[in-house]
């Protein structure tokens, strides 16, 4: 077997005068090699197909005190099915803060998350002076597991942005919303 059939030389810009050997020819290294970019494994025959395009899971918040429904801000999952996980987001409109609205509707996407989408495990990233978004993650069942140092801004300064997660066999009580939606 010739060892060296996938070294080349080529010629270096003329003013060196000598040539270089140059390795790793192949464009691209051999199809079933390739990595498949997933944390689990999967079979070759997956790992070709071109990716399944991931369904975020998004809610409206709305406020109820006037009687009639009022949209009041949105609370979305972006999951990760191979490995049953989603980070969650979630944005109120100012004059909806502060209320309880926030805990309530964490607390409610966790318990979808949980019996409904068959999730194992909701993490989220909030920049640590957002005091009052940590408060109402706390209170819906999250923790903090970490921060990642002066990943943010906030105000102009530079701040830690804080990891909190929630794991479906630590989530308390019953479900509110599956017999909403299995009935
Ligand atoms: C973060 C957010 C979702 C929280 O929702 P909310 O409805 O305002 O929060 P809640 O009223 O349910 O709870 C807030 C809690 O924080 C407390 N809090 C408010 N400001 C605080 C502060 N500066 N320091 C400490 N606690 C504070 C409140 O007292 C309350 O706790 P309590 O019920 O024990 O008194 C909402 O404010 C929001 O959408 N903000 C803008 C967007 C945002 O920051 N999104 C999150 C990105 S990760």
């Amino acid at each position: 077997m010739d060892r060296h059939r996938h070294l080349r030389t080529r010629p270096l810009p003329r003013r060196s005068g000598r040539d270089v050997l140059a390795l790793g020819t192949r464009p691209h290294p051999p199809r079933r090699l390739r990595p498949s970019g997933t944390r689990v494994p999967r079979s070759t025959h997956r790992r070709h197909d071109p990716p399944t395009p991931r369904r975020d899971i998004r809610f409206t918040i709305y406020r109820l005190e006037s009687g009639e429904p009022v949209p009041a801000g949105v609370a979305t999952l972006l999951p990760d099915h191979a490995v049953r996980t989603a980070e969650y987001i979630i944005m109120l409109a100012p004059e909806a803060r502060g209320r309880g609205l926030g805990t309530q509707a964490t607390r409610l996407t966790l318990d979808y998350a949980f019996h409904i989408a068959n999730l194992r495990m909701v993490w989220l990233k909030v920049l640590a002076p957002n005091q009052a978004g940590i408060r109402a993650y706390e209170k819906a069942g999250f923790r903090t597991v970490g921060s990642l140092r002066e990943a943010g801004y906030w105000l102009g300064q530079t701040c830690d942005e804080v990891i909190m997660d929630a794991v479906a066999g630590e989530f308390e009580g019953p479900s509110i919303v599956k017999p909403l939606l299995t009935n």
